[in-house]
């Protein structure tokens, strides 16, 4: 036999800028200068674009990606703008519709320039800095999707003003997560910051974003995994009950209340199993009550069924199971088996809301 081998690598960089009133101020000006472009928003963002011409505005949160609408109009648009790959795509919205525009922009001739302009504090520290974009299909999260890193994002702190309470304390959730189980100093931060952070300070919120961005693209850059062709998927702690409490609840409960308490859930399964020392789940449930997450479901949760989220986390992935637990504070380890006994044993104690008040409920 004989074999032709060919083998590259390409590098990759973008810069994650912060500002405030990045588009009155020139900053989207200046990244896509001498180019075509097209601005992208959602609904939601268009009180603060006023006086910004040409927007294109479309629907956003998580219908943007429940089904193909906002994927095909964009394609459409691209089409109709004759964008070529050199052109700008500029994606002003929240997670969702970052997901849902990006993963249009990122196969249409095969790529085109995003820049993406996340505006919740959840997609300005975690989804909106990263390579990762895709909609549901099949009633499955992300079904579709691309890996296509960004030409730039602009974090612009103007735009966290509007957005609800419940919304802007999401992206806490992920702030916690990246902290439990990669610098353990940066947990002890937001601990000591909890009520400044509950009451959206301004200084304490964008310290917690800012480190939660960068311990986020230390992962990708440094991780030695930035397309997840692994196994592993080192920050999902807490996600594969998220994910499925997320469907289960037919998305009353937000990513970042699914979050914690899938983070609860796992802590407390660490501990219980030994890998974690007792008294970290008391630490990481008051931290993220005193962030003002209610740690309940607000609907009847059967353990079998959110058991199957573990099932669909390692089919997502391909490969084996991949759970990411606790063994400290900063510290976490991979297992890829589960004492399912236990684990429903925690499920139970943790989604009892009838032993927590639950606005929820
Ligand atoms: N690509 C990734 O790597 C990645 C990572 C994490 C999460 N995600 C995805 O991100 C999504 C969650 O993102 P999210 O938490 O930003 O939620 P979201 O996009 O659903 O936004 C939350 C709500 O806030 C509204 N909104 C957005 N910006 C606003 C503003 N400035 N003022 C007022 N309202 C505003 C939206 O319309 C929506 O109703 C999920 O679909 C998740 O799967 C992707
Ligand atoms: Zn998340």
């Amino acid at each position: 036999m004989e074999s032709l081998r060919c083998e590259f690598s390409v590098p990759f960089a973008y810069d994650v800028v912060f500002g405030e009133d990045v588009f009155a101020g020139g900053v989207i000006d200046r990244i896509t200068s001498g180019g075509q472009r097209v601005i992208v928003a959602e609904g939601a963002v268009m009180p603060l674009m006023r006086g910004i011409p040409d927007v294109v505005v479309m629907d956003g949160g998580e219908a943007a990606k429940r089904d193909s609408a906002v994927f095909d109009r964009c394609v459409e648009l691209f089409e109709d703008l004759r964008l070529d790959r050199h052109a700008y795509v500029v994606i002003v919205g929240g997670g969702a519709f970052l997901d849902a525009v990006g993963f249009a922009a990122s196969v249409v001739h095969r790529g085109i320039r995003q820049i993406r302009v996340p505006t919740t504090v959840l997609s300005q520290c975690d989804g909106g800095v990263g390579v990762k974009n895709g909609i549901d299909a099949f009633g499955q999260k992300n079904f579709l999707g691309t890996f296509a890193p960004p030409w730039a994002v602009v974090n612009d702190w103007k735009f966290l003003e509007t957005l609800p309470d419940a919304v802007f304390r999401d992206g806490f959730a992920e702030a916690v997560k990246v902290g439990l189980i990669r610098d353990g100093a940066f947990f002890e931060w937001i601990e000591a910051h909890a009520d400044a952070l509950a009451a959206r300070d301004k200084a304490a919120a964008q310290n917690a974003i800012h480190r939660c961005a960068e311990l986020h693209l230390n992962q990708i850059a440094k991780g030695g995994d930035p397309f997840e062709r692994g196994s592993a998927r080192p920050l999902d702690f807490g996600h594969w009950a998220a994910h499925k409490l997320e469907v289960l609840s037919n998305f009353r409960l937000s990513h970042g209340s699914a979050v914690a308490i899938g983070m609860v859930l796992d802590t407390l399964y660490a501990e219980r199993v030994g890998i974690a020392p007792q008294g970290t789940v008391t630490r990481v449930r008051s931290c993220l009550e005193r962030l003002g997450f209610e740690l309940c479901a607000g609907f009847d949760v059967h353990p079998e069924s959110l058991l199957k989220g573990l099932q669909e986390f390692r089919e997502h992935l391909g490969g084996r199971l991949a759970i990411t637990l606790l063994t400290g504070i900063g510290q976490a380890v991979e297992v890829s088996e589960i004492d399912l006994a236990e684990m429903t044993r925690c499920m139970t104690e943790v989604l009892a809301h009838n032993t927590h008040p639950c606005s929820r409920a």
